[in-house]
C-alpha cells in the first residue's frame, strides 16, 4: 500500500501532518507515504521534511499521473490542495483519489467554497451542527461520494475562526480513519480500486 499525499502551495499542512501522524504511529497499514508538493518552499513541503518523511516537488496538473504509475501509487489524498485535477487525470484514477472538506457535504461545498469562507457560510445558515467530510473527488468541486464524515455542534457565540478550529480537530481523526477505510475497502489484494 503506497500513498501520496498532495499539499498546496499555501497550506499549513496541518491534515498531511496528522496523516503522516498517524502512518508513523502505526495507525495506518501503509507501507510508504510520500508527500507530492507543487512549491518546494511551501510551509506543508516544509513540515513534512522536517517530519522525515519524502517529498517530491512536482505540478499535480500534469505530472501527476506519470508520478502514480512510476511510484505504483494506490492512493491519493489531496490536503489542502485547492484546484480542480484535470478531468482525465480523475478519470484515470476514479476512486483513488480522496479529499477532505470542512463542512458536511453536500452543505457548503463547491466552487470558491474554501478556508473562512466555509464557516461563515455555516455561521450564516443558522445549522446547528458542522463538521468535516472526506470523498471521492469527481470531476467537479467537493462533489464525490463521501467516506467518512464527522460532526461537532455549533455553538450560539461561534465566530468563523473558533468554528474552524473545532472541525480542524476533526480533520485530523477524520483524515488518518478514512484512509484506514478505504484500505479496508479497496486495498486489499484481489481488490480493484478503479472498478
Ligand atoms: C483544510 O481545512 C481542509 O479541509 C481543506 O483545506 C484545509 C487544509 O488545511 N481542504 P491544512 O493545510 O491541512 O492545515
Amino acid at each position: 500500500m503506497r500513498i501520496a499525499i498532495v499539499v498546496g502551495t499555501r497550506g499549513r499542512g496541518s491534515n498531511m501532518a496528522a496523516i503522516v501522524d498517524a502512518w508513523k504511529g502505526g495507525n495506518i497499514p501503509a507501507d510508504e507515504v510520500t508527500v507530492v508538493a507543487p512549491s518546494a518552499e511551501s510551509p506543508a513541503a516544509q513540515l513534512a521534511r522536517e517530519k522525515g518523511v519524502s517529498v517530491r516537488v512536482l505540478d499535480p496538473q500534469t505530472e501527476l499521473l506519470r508520478f502514480v504509475e512510476d511510484e505504483r501509487i494506490d492512493l491519493i489524498c489531496l490536503a489542502g490542495y485547492m484546484k480542480k485535477l484535470p478531468a482525465d487525470v480523475v478519470s484515470a484514477l476514479r476512486c483513488r483519489i480522496i479529499n477532505i472538506h470542512p463542512a458536511l457535504l453536500p452543505k457548503h461545498g463547491g466552487q470558491g467554497m474554501y478556508g473562512m469562507r466555509v464557516h461563515e457560510s455555516v455561521l450564516s445558515s443558522g445549522d446547528r451542527e458542522s463538521g468535516c467530510t472526506v470523498h471521492f473527488v469527481t470531476e467537479e468541486y467537493d462533489e464525490g461520494d463521501p467516506l467518512l464524515q464527522l460532526r461537532c455542534e455549533v455553538r450560539g457565540d461561534d465566530t468563523p475562526e473558533t468554528l474552524a478550529a473545532r472541525v480542524l480537530e476533526l480533520e485530523h481523526q477524520a483524515y488518518p480513519e478514512a484512509i484506514r477505510i478505504w484500505i479496508q475497502r479497496y486495498g486489499q489484494p484481489g481488490r480493484n480500486a478503479s472498478l
